[in-house]
């Protein structure tokens, strides 16, 4: 057999722990001059490039990157590719903001033609900004489902994505005609997709409001059937749909006691914002493994309120984190946008976010968040290739900036503070070159 083998030289760096549990220092492993060897989709070895360049062989096709940084490809632990339309939609919060943008919207994806359309150029975005694995909610339509894995096997992307289950509370064209229709369709969805290439399910009841009873508790089921999928959900994200939770649902402890009525929370389940938890809460999440999908760009953009990092990770009882742009609330595809916002977030609420603990956030603790770190989030041997490759001086600002700049930790600051996807020079998916920046 002919085996493609390849070869990048540049600085580079993945992370090794969580820096927010070990300090920044401890937590990732950086190389000014690293060469990465990756064979058949996976990272073969990593290390500098003195000591390892006598594995290179002459069939092997080395690409030099100078001003350069190769990370791990950036994850998204929560967006919804049908809302790319609406992105920038002016003047409302959350509850407001579905009725008049989101439940318009997504009444299109019932056509596959339109949906698979709308999913090419929202991955197509995604690789532009150096995201190689996204967990995307899909509308309540089947198509929207195949559209979206098509594309992503299409392009050899690791994803995972669901049928949006809604039973109540949403225009009549975007409800399950019945909890057992929703029900059905996602069992067909799991058969057709899950497993497949690089593809899994999300079981996805959009929030506590839109689903009755019967819904959250077939959906619970469900997950108790097909271990090995995921559950996406929002909570606690607006003040005003924590009263409405609370009247639709009088006698729970508070939002999340909903979800674990159902049997909602464990290992793979992943909540959209976490903004306004309580304590009980946060330890709940914790002791059941969940994770929290922290959406920075939305947040602020809905005014929905304050990630608190201190409490999410320094209460003696951490809880997975993950970034997540969540398009079309969120406002960028980019990452480092993402960042930037976060640090901000933080900085409002007396926490300094540090590079270290942002770029882990977009890699191995979005990786550990969604239950992937085995294989994506980190360029250890033996992970599979996907890989951005970042331009550090992408915009004559930028360049100027790094010509102040005393180290590889202040370097990632200004590329998260500064940067968006122009930073992205090179992107690869499974090891094969999936974007390329055109020279201007
Ligand atoms: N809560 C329920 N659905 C949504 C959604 O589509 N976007 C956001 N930001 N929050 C939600
Ligand atoms: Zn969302």
């Amino acid at each position: 057999m002919n085996l493609k083998t390849c070869a990048i030289r540049s600085a580079a760096l993945y992370f090794t722990a969580d820096p927010f549990l070990v300090g920044a220092a401890a937590a990732y492993h950086y190389e000014s001059d690293a060469l990465i060897i990756h064979e058949n989709g996976k990272i073969k070895s990593f290390g500098n490039y003195d000591q390892e360049k006598i594995k290179l062989t002459p069939d092997c096709s080395l690409i030099t990157y100078k001003d350069s940084l190769v990370l791990p490809g950036f994850i998204d632990t929560h967006t919804h590719y049908p809302q790319t339309q609406i992105i920038g939609a002016f003047g409302s919060q959350l509850i407001e903001w579905l009725n008049n943008y989101t439940f318009i919207a997504e009444q299109q994806f019932n056509d596959f033609d339109y949906a698979k359309k709308v999913a090419d150029f929202f991955l197509e975005q995604c690789l532009k900004a150096g995201t190689t694995t996204v967990m995307t909610y899909c509308t309540v339509h089947p198509a929207s489902v195949d559209a979206f894995f098509q594309s992503a096997s299409e392009k050899s992307m690791r994803v995972i994505a669901g049928k949006v289950l809604m039973d109540r509370f949403a225009p009549e064209a975007l409800l399950d005609s019945s909890a057992q229709e929703g029900i059905d369709q996602s069992v067909s969805l799991i058969n057709k997709w899950h497993g497949k290439d690089r593809l899994s399910y999300a079981i996805t009841p959009r929030f506590a409001p839109t689903s009755t009873h019967e819904q959250l508790e077939s959906a619970g089921a469900l997950w108790k059937k097909y271990p090995g999928t995921y559950i996406q959900t929002h909570v606690s994200e607006n003040l005003g749909e924590l009263n409405w939770v609370r009247e639709l649902f009088p006698n729970h402890k508070d939002y999340l006691d909903v979800y674990d009525h159902y049997g909602l929370l464990g290992k793979g389940a992943v909540f959209g914002h976490g903004i306004h938890l309580s304590e009980r809460e946060w330890m709940r999440l914790y002791e059941t493994n969940s994770s929290i999908a922290h959406c920075p760009t939305s947040n602020e953009f809905l005014g929905s309120g304050l990630f608190d990092f201190a409490k999410a990770k320094l209460n003696g009882r951490p809880v997975h984190v993950g970034l997540a742009t969540d398009i079309g609330a969120g406002t960028s595809f980019s990452q480092l946008q993402s960042m930037n916002e976060s640090y901000k977030i933080a900085q409002l609420n007396g926490f300094a976010l540090s590079s270290i603990h942002a770029f882990y956030l977009a890699t191995l603790g979005a990786a550990e968040s969604i239950g992937l770190s085995d294989k994506i989030g980190s360029l250890k041997p033996g992970m599979e290739a996907d890989l951005v490759v970042l331009d550090l001086k992408s915009t004559p600002l930028i360049d100027f900036r790094m010509s102040h700049c005393k180290d590889i930790e202040e370097a990632l600051f200004i590329q998260m503070i500064l940067g968006d996807d122009r930073a992205t020079k090179a992107v690869f998916v499974n090891g094969e070159l999936s974007y390329e920046k055109k020279l201007t």
